[in-house]
């Protein structure tokens, strides 16, 4: 099934490691011109470098931009509007979680997951919402998680924001679906990289936090899972690039799963 991507303008945000990194590469396998955004720019050229070297052909630019930074945000998606003229896709990636009891989490902790998992998709759908408009033409894919979809232990705030952002691209689709624009969210299950090179140093997973999962926690994670695994970053960018793609031109506002059947609603 050829996704006619090829060609197309995208912006991914935390393309710089495990989920967004894979996303980066599947679109870029695709023929998508891609401006990655990260806050850690070396990671974020070491994914565009990547993917020259797996034979991308379309451009590929990195903008060191801190999503919850609403200013950031508006200089960087300027200057890819400046360069691409169009920017079709937004992937809404940079996102990140610290585990812990609810009550033992800092405050400032709280507002730093709200600020990078929700304002964080606010401040670039803002931001890309009226050039798309203009064109006509968007789909925006954000990522959520299963946290956001049923409440998960230790990981209050960040369930919260993530069910946050199911709630803004629901809104969003009724909003801006006149316009051809499209909101879908996808969520992953728990998704371990497939190499601590594939990190970012400012990953959830850096600092040996992929060390935690040993094979015998892996085993007994999986059983949890209907099909039995893990999810890869390779499951997720799958079904991101197709709902970014025109063979879903007729989904929006809807949240897909990516855990193998962790969660089924
Ligand atoms: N990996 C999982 O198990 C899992 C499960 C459910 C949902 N998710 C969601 O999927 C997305 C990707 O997860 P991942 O495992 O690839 O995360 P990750 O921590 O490996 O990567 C996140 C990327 O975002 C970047 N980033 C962090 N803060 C940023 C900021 N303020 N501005 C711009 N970039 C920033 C990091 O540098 C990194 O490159 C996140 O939104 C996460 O919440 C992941």
């Amino acid at each position: 099934m050829d996704l006619t991507l090829n060609g197309k303008n995208a912006i991914v945000t935390g393309a710089g490691s495990n989920i967004g990194r894979s996303i980066a590469l599947t679109l870029a396998e695709e023929g998508v011109n891609i401006a990655l955004f990260d806050i850690d720019e070396e990671a974020a050229l070491g994914v565009a470098q990547d993917a020259r070297e797996r034979g991308a052909s379309g451009v590929l630019t990195v903008h060191r931009t801190d999503v919850t930074d609403r200013e950031q945000v508006e200089a960087s998606v300027g200057r890819v509007i400046e360069e691409f003229e169009q920017v079709h896709i937004l992937v809404n990636g940079a996102g990140g979680d610290q585990q812990g009891p609810f009550l033992d989490q800092s405050p400032e902790l709280h507002e730093k997951l709200v600020n990078l998992n929700y304002m964080g998709a606010v401040h670039c759908m803002r931001t890309v919402l009226p050039h798309m408009i203009d064109h006509s033409y968007g789909r925006i894919v954000s990522l959520g998680s299963d946290a956001g979809r049923m409440g998960e232990y230790h990981e209050a705030v960040y369930s919260g924001a993530k069910a946050a952002v199911i709630a803004l691209s629901k809104s969003l689709a009724r909003e801006a679906g006149r316009h051809n624009v499209t909101f879908n969210v996808v969520c992953p299950g728990l998704t371990i990289p497939d190499d601590p090179e594939d990190v970012a140093s400012t990953s959830m997973w850096a600092g040996g936090a992929i060390d935690f999962w040993t094979p015998e926690r892996r085993a007994s994670a999986s059983r949890r899972y209907a099909l039995r695994r893990l999810g890869t970053p390779q499951d997720v960018a799958n079904v991101v690039v197709f709902l970014a793609s025109d063979r879903c031109n007729f989904v929006t506002g809807q949240t897909w799963s990516v855990s193998g059947g962790y969660t089924m609603m």
